[in-house]
């Protein structure tokens, strides 16, 4: 397994192009089941998460091509999808273990195919992330579900029917899932208390131009009008709101400057509200955004996960470890994941005063962190270890950085032109 190391104390300067968002850019590869016809997406990013949603896609028969061309590996920034014929309504456990958004295929194969048969993705490190909201509101469309041996076996024989849908809890995958199915749906769905992030918005505006009919996009109440078929494509992808939060932090701790170009301060006005009360300055431009510390040191302040609009869960171990660092306490409450505080003890490795008290964490800043070898458990705590090692004094070397790979293109590369001492280290395999 790779790893990660980087030696501290530079501050970063420098420009950083922001990349498509992964957490868009996997439902809407999942969309092109929907349509026989070629759906071209545009700024993907190349990560292992897209390869493992393209190897699924795969598996159901769809013919992808990279850049232009016919290609077996992983995502490009041009990718066309074309799910002439699904050959095979099943998600094998050995794809869908890898990555728990391979289940966004249950909902557009059922809708195409009538029938589905994914594997339940299984536990994670952040929490048990059942799918019983996907499942239920499938169920609410007409859907016949089963599981049986480690399997959803969804079917509906009649095709899905439009109905009320009341989410009694936000969740993206859900609402992403019933959005694609209730597009091909009979008659009209609603769905009630839906997840509102900016990467629903893009779903829906693609499967607009695919020919689906949705309004109240950006609110809580999506109204979609099923139609019989829908058709081929194109969209270019957002940009990644989490990396530019992440990559926001990183001029922060290192107390450098950067230049996020591409950046759509539009989709991070919680978190950037948050930041600029810490102490960052963020300049907008028709480029981005540029971001330094205001004056100083960070000040400690509390935050609370929220779904959107509120302060993304994917940003809180990066907050975490700025925090850290911070003059001053800081409460740090997770409402979203019930286990998503594994970076806490790696952070404490590192010289950090951070205690935990059931969902919220009490981090007391400390002028300097000290580096020291750590453990990254999930994506987003990676992320929060590199940049704590990129503000401490000394060595760290970040383990399992497969994880980082899964959601940030060319972390290291981009980083290490802005300045900062980090490389990675091969496994010899
Ligand atoms: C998506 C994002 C992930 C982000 C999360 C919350 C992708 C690929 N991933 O994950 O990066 O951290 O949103 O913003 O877009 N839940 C249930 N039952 C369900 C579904 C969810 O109880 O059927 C719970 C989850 O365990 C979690 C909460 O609802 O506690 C929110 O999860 P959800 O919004 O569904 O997250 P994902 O779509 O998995």
């Amino acid at each position: 397994m790779d790893r990660i190391r980087i030696r501290g104390g530079r501050p970063l300067h420098g420009q950083v192009r922001i990349s498509g968002s992964k957490n868009a850019a996997l439902p809407l590869m999942a969309a092109a089941l929907l349509t026989e016809e070629t759906l071209r997406l545009t700024n993907l990013p190349h990560l292992a998460d897209i390869a493992t949603l393209a190897n699924v896609l795969r598996q159901h028969g769809v013919e992808l091509r990279i850049n232009g061309e016919a290609e077996g590996g992983s995502g490009g920034s041009v990718l066309e999808l074309t799910a002439a014929r699904i050959i095979n309504a099943r998600a094998e456990y050995e794809l869908v273990r890898k990555m728990r958004a391979s289940v966004l295929v249950l909902g557009p194969l059922l809708a195409r195919q009538g029938y589905a048969e994914v594997s339940l993705p299984g536990g994670c490190a952040i929490g048990t992330r059942p799918v019983d909201l996907h499942l239920k509101a499938l169920e609410t469309l007409g859907a016949r579900i089963e599981l049986e041996e480690g399997y959803i076996k969804a079917e509906a024989p009649n095709g899905l029917k439009g109905a009320e849908v009341v989410f009694p809890k936000v969740s993206v995958g859900a609402t992403e899932n019933l959005l694609m199915a209730a597009a091909l749906a009979a008659g009209e769905t609603r769905l009630v208390n839906a997840a509102r992030e900016p990467e629903i918005g893009d779903l829906a505006a693609c499967l607009t131009k695919m020919g689906a009919a949705i309004t109240g996009v950006g609110t809580d109440t999506l109204t979609i009008q099923g139609v019989a078929r829908l058709h081929g494509a194109e969209h270019a992808v957002i940009p990644d709101r989490i990396e530019t939060g992440t990559y926001a932090m990183a001029a922060a701790i290192t107390d450098g400057e950067l230049e996020l170009v591409g950046a759509d301060v539009g989709q991070l006005r919680a978190a950037m509200e948050k930041l600029t009360e810490a102490g960052l300055r963020v300049v907008e431009s028709n480029r981005g955004i540029t971001v330094s510390r205001s004056n100083g040191r960070l000040r400690g302040i509390d935050v609370s996960t929220d779904p959107y609009p509120g302060f993304p869960t994917d940003l809180q171990a990066q907050f975490m470890a700025l925090m850290a660092t911070a003059d001053g306490a800081s409460m740090v409450t997770e409402t979203i994941f019930e286990n998503r505080f594994m970076h806490v003890p790696e952070l404490h490795r590192m010289g950090a005063n951070i205690t935990i008290d059931g969902s919220t964490a009490l981090v007391r800043g400390r002028e300097r962190l000290v580096g020291a070898p750590v453990m990254a458990s999930d994506l987003r705590a990676s992320a929060g270890l590199v940049l704590a090692g990129l503000a401490a004094e000394g060595e760290t070397v970040v383990n399992r950085v497969y994880h980082l790979d899964r959601g940030y293109e060319h972390m290291e590369e981009k980083l290490a032109v802005c300045g900062a001492d980090i490389e990675r280290v091969r496994e010899n395999r």
